[in-house]
C-alpha cells in the first residue's frame, strides 16, 4: 500500500493518540516520582505507586477488552488478529482513496470512515464483509477491496436489501477448496456426513438436486465431476435412480452399463427410447402425486419418499446435432420429451443433467438452457460460453482454473457465479462402481 502523507485523521486515530499519550505521560510520571522518591527518601511512592499503576493497568485492560470485542476475540486469537489486520487495511485504503465523509470533532476536520463488519467462517477460509454505503459519488469496486484484503479475494458482491451496506463475499485464495480422496472408503465416509438430498462438490459447496448443465472443454474434468456425483448417488441407492445417455459411447457409458444396463443408451434411437420411457415414468408419477397432493400442496417427490430420477446426458451437443438431421416432427417430439422433464420434473423428482463442451444456442436450445436452475462451467471457458451459461450481465473473472475447477450458479446457493472445485478422485472408478453395485 502506498504511504501517503495523510492530512486527515479519524476519530479512532485521535482516540488512539489520546490514549497512548495519556499512558506514556502516566508511565513517565510514575517513573519520575519513583526516582525522586528514591533520591530524597520522602516515602510517597508507597501511596502513589499503587494508585498510578492501577490507573495505567486499568487503561491497558480496557483497551485490550475493546480490541477483543471489536475483533471478536471470543472466536480465537487468530480470528481476532485476522479481523484486526483486515479492518486496518480496509480503513487505510478508505483513507487513501478518500472514501469517507467529513465530520467536525472538537472543531477539527476528521474523516468518518464507513462502518466495516466482517464475519469469517470455516476456519477463516471464507467470510462476509459488509461495508457501509455512505452514498458518495464513488462506488466501492471489488478490485479496490481485493487489494486491501491481502490473501482474501472477492468472490461476489452486492448491495444489501436495505442498500445500507455493500456486501462482499470473500475467500482465502491460499486455501484449496478441492477435496481429495484416495479410496472409495474415504469418499464414502465424507459423503455420509452430507445432509440428505444434497450432493457435495467441494469443501464449501453442496447442492440440492436440480436439472443441471455441465459445460467445459474436453479434458476440463466434466466426466470426472459426474463420477464424483454418481458415486454419491450410488452410496444412497434408495434416494436416486440413475439413467445414462452417452451418444459418443465414451467412458460414462461403460459406467452406465455397469450400474443399470437397461437404463443406459448410447446410440440415437436408444437414447430417444430412453427419453420416452423416462417421460412415461414421470407422467405415471404425476398421476400418483396428484392424488397425494390433496393432502399436502407444496410437497415434492422427496416428501413422499420417492427417489429422484436422474438422467445423465453426456455429450448432449452430439445428440442434438444428429437430431437436426431428422424431420421436423421427430425433432419436435424429442425436444418436447426433454423440455417436459426440465419444466415439470422438479416436483415429480425427474431431472436431466446435460453435459457438453459449449452451451451455444445451436447446441442446446435457449429455452431449455434458461430453465436449468444449476449450471457449471468447468475449466477455462471462452467468454462466449460463460455468457451463454450465466447471462451477459454477469461478470465472470478470468482465473486460471485447474482440473475440475470452475464456476457455478444454483438457486439460493449461488445467484451469481461462484467458484467450485470438484473432488480429485485418486482411485479406480470402475472398481468403485463395481463394489457399490
Ligand atoms: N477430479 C478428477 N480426479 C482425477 N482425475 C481427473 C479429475 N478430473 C479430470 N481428471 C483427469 O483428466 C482427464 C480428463 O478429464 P475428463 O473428466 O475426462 O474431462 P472431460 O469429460 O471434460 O473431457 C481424466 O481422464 C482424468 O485422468
Ligand atoms: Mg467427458
Amino acid at each position: 500500500m502506498s504511504i501517503r502523507n495523510r492530512t486527515i485523521s479519524t476519530s479512532r486515530i485521535q482516540n488512539g493518540i489520546f490514549v497512548y499519550t495519556a499512558l506514556t505521560f502516566l508511565t513517565i510520571f510514575t517513573v519520575i516520582i519513583s526516582i525522586i522518591d528514591n533520591l530524597l527518601n520522602i516515602g510517597v511512592t508507597k501511596y502513589s505507586n499503587p494508585f498510578l499503576i492501577t490507573i495505567i493497568f486499568s487503561i491497558i485492560t480496557v483497551q485490550i477488552l475493546i480490541w477483543m470485542i471489536r475483533n471478536k476475540g471470543n472466536r480465537g486469537i487468530r480470528y481476532a488478529f485476522t479481523h484486526y489486520s483486515t479492518v486496518l487495511n480496509l480503513r487505510k485504503t478508505f483513507l487513501d482513496s478518500t472514501y469517507y465523509n467529513i465530520r467536525f470533532h472538537l472543531n477539527k476536520k476528521i474523516a468518518q470512515l464507513p462502518k466495516i463488519k466482517i464475519d469469517f467462517e470455516k476456519g477463516l477460509s471464507i467470510g462476509k464483509l459488509s461495508i457501509e454505503n455512505i452514498h458518495l459519488e464513488k462506488d466501492l469496486s471489488s478490485s479496490n477491496i481485493s487489494i486491501a484484503l491481502n490473501r482474501y479475494v472477492v468472490e461476489r458482491s452486492y448491495l444489501s436489501r436495505d442498500e445500507k451496506y455493500y456486501i462482499f463475499e470473500i475467500y482465502d485464495s491460499n486455501i484449496n477448496r478441492q477435496l481429495t480422496f484416495e479410496s472409495l472408503d474415504e469418499f464414502q465416509e465424507y459423503s455420509l456426513k452430507i445432509e440428505e438430498q444434497h450432493l457435495f462438490i467441494d469443501k464449501f459447496t453442496k447442492i440440492p438436486m436440480h436439472s443441471s448443465l455441465f459445460v467445459g472443454q474436453t479434458g476440463s474434468g466434466k466426466t470426472y465431476a459426474l463420477y464424483s456425483l454418481i458415486l454419491q448417488m450410488l452410496l444412497q441407492k434408495e434416494l436416486y435412480n440413475l439413467y445414462f445417455a452417452d451418444p459418443k459411447s465414451s467412458s460414462l457409458s461403460v459406467i452406465g452399463e455397469k450400474i443399470t444396463a437397461h437404463n443406459s443408451a448410447s446410440n440415437f434411437n436408444e437414447i430417444v427410447n430412453l427419453l420416452e420411457d423416462f417421460n412415461d415414468l414421470m407422467n405415471q408419477y404425476k398421476f400418483e402425486l396428484k392424488e397425494k397432493l390433496g393432502t399436502k400442496l407444496e410437497a415434492t417427490y422427496a416428501d413422499f419418499a420417492n427417489p429422484a430420477h436422474v438422467l445423465i446426458f453426456d455429450e448432449f451437443a452430439s445428440f442434438h446435432t444428429e437430431l437436426q438431421t431428422k424431420d421436423k416432427k421427430k425433432r419436435d417430439e424429442v425436444m418436447s420429451l426433454i423440455s417436459q422433464v426440465v419444466l415439470q420434473g422438479r416436483q415429480l423428482g425427474f431431472f436431466i443433467w446435460f453435459v457438453m463442451q459449449k452451451s451455444d444456442s445451436n447446441l442446446i436450445p435457449t429455452y431449455i438452457r434458461e430453465n436449468l436452475p444449476v449450471k457449471f462451467v468447468i475449466g477455462n471457458a471462452e467468454t462466449q460460453t460463460n455468457k451463454t451459461a450465466f447471462g451477459t450481465g454477469v461478470d465472470t473473472k478470468e482465473k486460471n482454473f485447474q482440473l475440475g475447477e470452475g464456476l457455478f450458479v444454483c438457486p439460493l446457493i449461488a445467484n451469481q457465479p461462484k467458484l467450485c472445485h470438484f473432488s480429485y478422485l485418486d482411485f479406480n472408478i470402475l472398481e468403485a462402481v463395481d463394489s457399490l453395485n
